[in-house]
C-alpha cells in the first residue's frame, strides 16, 4: 500500500509517499481502507519532535529517541471497513468508521482497535469532514465537558477560537448551553457561524482588560496563562490550558487546595465513547468538521507546510482517493485477515 512515511524527525521535507507493507489486523482490530487524514498540531508535533511542555521529556522516550519508532505517520482518519479480525463483534466489512489511532493513518490502510477511539462515521458528511472532527472535537469534549463541567448559562471564553481545537471547542460549548467568547484575530464570521456569541480580536484588544468575568476560560495557545488571565474567571471560574507546563502543574495543586479560580490542564485522550458523543453530536447538527484544503496523499508535505503557515478558515486534509492514475483497493471478505490483492501504483 501507498503511506506518507518518515525515517527521521524535521520539517515536512521528511515527508515521503512510499510502498510500504498493509498491516495485517489483529484478532481485536479491523482494517481500514482509509479515505482522508486530518492533518494537525499534533501530528505536526509528532513529525518533527515538537513536544510541548513537560512532554518534551517523555515525548521521544516515547515516540522515538532519534527517529520516529513508527515510520507512518497521521492519527485522524475516516473510511471504510474493509477486513475484521476473528472477534470482533462492533464494525463488519463495509461500515464507514472515522476515528483516530497513534500514527499510521497516512496510509490506504491502517489496523484499528475496535475497541479503541472509532465510531461508524456520522451520516451526511464526507470522509474528509468526518476526519476533520476527531482532533479538535474530542479535546473540546474532554476539557469542556469532562473536565471543566461546563453548565448551561456559564460564559465560556475560547483563546485560540479560530484554531483546530477553538473552532470545535466553540461549537461544543454552544451545544452544552454556554454563552461563548471567541478569541481570535480572523474568521469572526465563521466563529458566528459555529455559536460564539461574541468575537474579540486579539490584535485590537486585551480581554483581560475588559471588566468582565467568565466561568471557564479555554487556553488552546502555547505557555501557561492562569497568572495572566485569573482576574478574568469568577470565583468558581475554571481556566483550561491544553500547554502542560511545570508551573502549571502547580497552579492546579495549588488552586484545588485553596480554592477560588481553578487551573486546569491535561492530555486528551480519544475512547470508543467519546467518539459515539461526536458521531451523535455531528447526526444531531450540534457539530460540523470545517475543512479548508484537501490534498492528495502524494502532497502530504505541502499540506503540513499549510498548516505550518497557519491561518487557515478550516482543516487542512489528505484525502487518499485523489491521487490520479491510483487504481481503488477491492473490499477484502470478512475474516479476511491475510490477503494480498488491493492497492498499487
Ligand atoms: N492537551 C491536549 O490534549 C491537546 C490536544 C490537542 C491540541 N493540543 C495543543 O493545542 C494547541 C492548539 O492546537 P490547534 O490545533 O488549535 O492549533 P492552531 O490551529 O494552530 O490554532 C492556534 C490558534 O491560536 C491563536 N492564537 C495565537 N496567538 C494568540 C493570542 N495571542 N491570542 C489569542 N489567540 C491566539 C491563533 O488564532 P489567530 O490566527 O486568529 O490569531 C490560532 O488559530 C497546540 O499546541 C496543540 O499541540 C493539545
Amino acid at each position: 500500500m501507498r503511506a506518507a512515511t518518515q525515517t527521521e524527525y524535521g520539517t515536512p521535507d521528511v515527508l515521503h509517499v512510499r510502498s510500504v507493507e498493509r498491516p495485517t489486523p489483529g484478532a481485536r482490530e479491523v482494517l481500514v481502507e482509509v479515505h482522508a487524514s486530518a492533518v494537525t498540531q499534533g501530528d505536526r508535533r509528532l513529525r518533527a519532535a515538537d513536544f510541548p511542555g513537560i512532554s518534551a521529556v517523555f515525548g521521544r522516550l516515547l515516540f522515538g529517541l532519534f527517529r520516529p519508532r513508527h515510520p507512518v505517520g497521521g492519527t485522524m482518519f475516516s473510511g471504510r471497513v474493509v477486513a475484521t479480525g476473528s472477534e470482533v463483534t462492533r464494525f463488519a466489512v463495509g461500515d464507514e468508521v472515522f476515528g483516530s489511532v497513534d500514527r499510521g493513518a497516512y496510509a490506504e490502510y491502517v489496523a484499528v482497535a475496535e475497541d479503541g477511539p472509532v465510531a461508524r462515521k456520522p451520516a451526511g458528511i464526507d470522509h474528509a469532514e468526518a476526519a476533520a472532527i476527531p482532533y479538535g472535537a474530542g479535546t473540546a469534549l474532554t476539557f469542556l465537558r469532562d473536565l471543566a463541567e461546563v453548565r448551561p448559562g456559564e460564559r465560556v471564553l475560547i483563546v485560540g477560537a479560530t484554531g483546530g481545537v477553538g473552532r470545535m471547542a466553540v461549537q461544543v460549548a454552544k451545544h452544552l448551553g454556554a454563552h461563548v467568547t471567541a478569541v481570535g484575530s480572523r474568521d469572526a464570521e465563521l466563529s458566528r457561524a459555529l455559536g460564539a456569541d461574541e468575537f474579540i480580536d486579539h490584535t485590537a484588544e486585551d480581554f483581560t482588560a475588559r471588566d468582565a468575568r467568565w466561568d471557564v476560560i479555554l487556553d488552546t495557545t502555547e505557555g501557561d496563562h492562569f497568572r495572566a488571565f485569573v482576574g478574568s474567571l469568577t470565583d468558581t471560574g475554571r481556566y483550561l490550558s491544553l500547554y502542560l507546563t511545570p508551573r502549571l502543574l502547580v497552579q492546579m495543586a495549588w488552586s484545588a487546595l485553596r480554592g477560588g479560580p481553578r487551573a486546569m490542564g491535561g492530555v486528551a485522550l480519544g475512547s470508543r465513547e467519546g467518539m459515539e458523543d461526536l458521531r451523535a453530536l455531528v447526526e444531531a447538527g450540534a457539530l460540523r468538521g470545517v475543512v479548508a484544503q484537501r490534498h492528495p496523499l502524494s502532497e502530504v508535505g505541502a499540506a503540513h507546510r499549510a498548516l505550518e503557515r497557519g491561518r487557515l478558515p478550516g482543516a487542512v486534509v489528505v484525502e487518499m482517493t485523489r491521487d490520479r492514475g491510483v487504481p481503488r483497493a477491492r473490499p477484502v471478505p470478512a475474516g479476511n485477515t491475510s490477503f494480498a490483492v488491493a492497492g498499487w501504483f
